[in-house]
């Protein structure tokens, strides 16, 4: 095709002897092999893997499935303070409204500039002048720019695959301004909701001072129009649909049937992150339990939360807490021959996730702020259409604007999972069919292949 070449840019990579355990890898690497499969693109980032010494500069590139990955090992000092350091232990918890848990250390800040100029200086070099350049997510805002300093006039886009704070909370970032003056380098910044993108836009019309054009999403700053829109991120319909036919997906789904025999399986599959309203979950669970005591027996929940940023302290703190709070209910409502919450520390390949979904009558997807969520998609496009399984879905997950018709509930409120749980046990089929059905078209029509499609459309 006359389509110029594609180069994505991120931290995380999915390289291929990394991929299958697609619920420990978060939803940006899926969607990004996803969006890259299709064209004979570029892949740059980290490797996830620490630098021996002298090894610095160096790029590792392999080729499969018609993707190249190009990536590179960071030393401990950076991993230390651009990923767990400024990337995870500030602009994460800040932009998922958990001021909280920010932590605002120059040291990290520094780091983050440093190993976004390390981004620069090795990726550049990788870029011919006609290939159309997408960088992802929080940890590399400031790349754009620092790609133009080097006289690269590609396009250039950005999309953040996390929500974009209210202006109140984004200003007790220390240098605010600096990190979206960045950003307006762009050509294009995408977000996945329309919530995410106003408050972008309010920060730059009322703090920066820049000329807004909210039809439209272009904001004009010194000169330069960056154009902000939402692009709301979806599965890979064509892929994920299909996997119900595998012998790997009929076997996770046997298996969790037969070992839940006649008792309703709920499920969830998180990445262990606060964001993701685990405790709160287990309150919920814990508050139907309490006020059904009868029902203990009829139900199981299953937690798959394999853990993630391990070295970064808040994580170690809500893995703690989860523990503590799944031993309690099942200390307190297990019986010798029952266990009514399965919580498993480790990743499934995406074939199994699909058995299991399938196998699980309700899905619990309970973040307390969240992008889009994908697992809310995957767990539509796994269900039974003339017997499917109902989601519960936060309100405060990007997805919730694109699925009205999950249940939807506050995260923070006990009573109102308990009350979700019910409502879904009670269900009658003629609804829960109405409910999917409405839902699978969102699922298959705004898939992964569209968002890309619409991206680039706006970018080139
Ligand atoms: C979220 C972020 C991604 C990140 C993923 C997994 O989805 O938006 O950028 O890759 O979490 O987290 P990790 O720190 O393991 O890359």
């Amino acid at each position: 095709s006359t389509d110029p070449r594609l180069v994505v840019i991120s931290n995380r990579v999915a390289v291929p002897k990394a991929r299958g355990a697609a619920g420990a890898q978060g939803g940006l690497a899926g969607a990004l092999h996803a969006a890259l499969k299709s064209r004979k693109g570029l892949w740059f980032g980290w490797s996830g893997q620490e630098s021996g010494s002298g090894r610095t500069g160096h790029i590792d590139t392999q080729t499969s499935d018609g993707v190249t990955t190009a990536t590179i090992d960071l030393s401990q000092r950076d991993i230390d303070e651009y990923y767990n350091g400024y990337a995870n232990s500030t602009l994460w918890p800040l932009f998922h409204y958990r001021l909280d848990l920010a932590e605002y250390e120059r040291e990290t800040g520094k780091g983050y500039e440093r190993v976004n100029e390390r981004f620069a200086d090795l990726s550049a070099p990788l870029i011919e002048p006609e290939d159309v350049v997408w960088v992802h997510d929080y940890h590399l805002i400031p790349l754009g720019e620092r790609l133009r300093s080097r006289g690269l006039k590609n396009r250039i886009g950005f999309f953040l695959h996390i929500p974009w704070p209210a202006t109140r909370l984004f200003v007790s970032l220390p240098y605010h301004e600096r990190l979206v003056r960045t950003l307006l380098y762009y050509d294009v910044v995408g977000f996945q909701t329309e919530e995410w993108l106003d408050s972008f836009l309010h920060y730059c019309e009322n703090e920066l001072g820049a000329q807004v054009d909210k039809g439209s999403g272009a904001v004009t700053f010194e000169g330069r129009t960056t154009l902000a829109r939402a692009y709301p991120i979806g599965i890979d319909w064509d892929h994920f649909s299909r996997l119900g036919e595998t012998g790997d997906a009929r076997q996770a789904q046997q298996r969790l049937l037969s070992s839940t025999r006649r008792r309703t399986a709920m499920i969830g599959v998180d990445r262990l992150d606060y964001s993701k309203g685990l405790p709160e979950r287990i309150d919920g669970i814990g508050r139907f339990f309490e006020r059904n005591p009868e029902r203990v027996r009829d139900l199981v929940f299953i937690q798959i939360a394999p853990p993630s940023r391990e070295d970064v302290e808040s994580y170690q703190a809500i893995r703690a807490e989860l523990e503590q709070k799944c031993g309690q209910i099942n200390g307190a409502r297990s019986e010798v021959d029952m266990v009514p919450i399965r919580y498993v520390n480790r990743g499934y390949s995406h074939a199994e996730l699909f058995g299991f979904f399938r196998a699980a009558k309700i899905g619990l997807v309970t973040p307390l702020r969240d992008g889009m969520n994908l697992v809310a998609k995957e767990y539509v496009a796994a269900q039974d259409p003339e017997d499917p399984g109902v989601l519960i879905l936060s309100r405060f997950a990007g997805a919730a604007a694109q699925l009205p018709d999950a249940v939807l509930v506050n995260p923070h409120s006990p009573d109102d999972i308990d009350h979700a749980i019910r409502t879904a046990l009670d269900m009658p089929l003629a609804e829960r069919k109405s409910r999917h059905e409405k839902m699978i078209a969102t699922v298959r029509d705004d898939n992964v292949q569209q968002w890309t499609a619409n991206f680039l459309r706006d970018l080139s």
